[in-house]
């Protein structure tokens, strides 16, 4: 393999977890709900924002430390839930976890990992988040909240914008499973990554860790959209939302807001922050970007939470702009599964990395020194 530090962006890793990751998984990265639209405007519009440029301005002894939820981050990037993580890689959530807490960023564990909560537990140290779907069964959920805090979680990060799978073109073409189904498309898909199947064939973790086996009435959970339908909740509600906060009682972060008026009432619930996100354009395509929206919402709640951002950051200088127009954190999906896909452990603290030496290398060229410090003047709005 070639080495990972000639990976220079987020796209060369992208490259690279392409060549290695079979189709219908590197798929599953790799969409958005229906156009697609929603998920590349996420990006775009990180484009469309410029930056003003600083000269003569000191730029030694940066800092690029801060803190998401009073946890101290060695920059504000978290690791963003993400569903069948150990299909990009064998135990890709085990990985993730452990490059994250070496470079001392928050892991968001998904409901929907393929490694569960206690084999996550069992490779760290330090506390991660755990993100929470709501079901049906509330007795499950009940479980997974005591799991998660059994586990030492110290956020749990409750989920508000699937409760009704968005429709991914891809996945139902490639007819998407963990583990893989046996058909010919799907064993020529593995059988052309060989090194992936053999990481696969070395570890027992290719299905869902936290629900096969915990879940009544579910021994195999292969198809994503059948167990959505049956099992989340479409009625879930901002009383639901209260219910979650007090059987947890810890640090609550809700996630998949994207409008002002939600953004009132989930500060009015007394949760500790909220992620500005429409879920990486999975779900309801046609609805702006997350950066777009940002600022609405910073305006309209950001003097009573916390406001994280996650969606289209695939640089340093997309979570610079991100800080400028008010979030105090932001999150990375994508830019984590490549580099998780392109290279396991090493290849998620290679995303970072990258992620940092742009943070890092823009702050200075904007003339600013600490990353707490950063605000709406560094860009150039025109
Ligand atoms: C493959 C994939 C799976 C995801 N699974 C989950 C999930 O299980 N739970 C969740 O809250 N969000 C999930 N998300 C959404 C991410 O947490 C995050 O909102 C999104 O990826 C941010 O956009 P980005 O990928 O452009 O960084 C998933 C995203 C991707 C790409």
């Amino acid at each position: 393999m070639r080495s990972l530090s000639t990976a220079l962006t987020i796209a060369d890793l992208k490259a690279r977890a392409r060549r290695r990751v079979p189709k219908m998984f590197f798929d599953y990265a790799d969409s958005g709900a229906w156009t697609e639209g929603t998920y590349r405007a996420n990006e775009a519009d990180f484009a469309a924002i410029k930056l003003r440029q600083r000269v003569l301005v000191d730029m030694t002894g940066r800092s690029l430390q801060s803190e998401m939820i009073g946890e101290r981050v060695a920059m504000p990037v978290a690791i963003a839930p993400t569903g069948m993580t150990g299909m990009q890689h064998a135990d890709g959530e085990m990985l993730g976890a452990r490059a994250a807490e070496a470079f001392g960023v928050p892991f968001t564990l998904s409901t929907m990992s393929i490694c569960s909560i206690e084999d996550v537990a069992s490779v760290t140290k330090r506390p991660f988040w755990f993100q929470l779907y709501v079901m049906r069964d509330r007795d499950f959920v009940r479980n997974l909240i005591g799991r998660a805090k059994a586990a030492g979680c110290s956020a749990l990060v409750l989920t508000l914008d699937l409760q009704i799978l968005g429709q991914r073109h891809k996945d139902l073409r490639n007819g998407l499973s963990a583990p893989p189904k046996w058909t010919p498309k799907h064993a020529w898909q593995v059988a052309t990554r060989p090194l992936w199947a053999m990481e696969m064939l070395g570890t027992k973790r290719r299905s869902f860790g936290n629900i096969v086996g915990h879940a009544k009435n579910v021994s195999d959970l292969s198809s994503l959209s059948s167990w959505t339908a049956e099992q989340f909740d479409p009625k879930l509600s901002w009383d639901d939302v209260a219910w979650i906060k007090r059987e947890w009682g810890g640090k609550l972060i809700l996630k998949g807001i994207l409008d002002s008026e939600d953004a009132r009432a989930a500060a009015d619930t007394g949760a500790d922050a909220i992620i500005v996100s429409n879920h990486g354009g999975r779900q309801l395509d046609g609805a702006r970007s997350s950066i777009s929206m940002l600022p609405r919402i910073v305006d309209a709640v950001g003097d009573r939470i916390e406001v994280h951002l996650d969606g289209g950051i695939r640089s340093g200088q997309d979570v610079l702009k991100a800080l400028a127009l008010g979030a105090k954190g932001t999150y990375i999906g994508r830019p984590f599964l490549y580099g998780l896909g392109a290279g396991g452990q090493d290849g998620v603290t290679r995303a970072l990395e990258i992620i940092r030496t742009e943070l890092d290398v823009t702050m200075a060229l904007c003339g600013r020194r600490d990353v707490r410090d950063i605000d709406r003047s560094i860009l150039d709005e025109g």
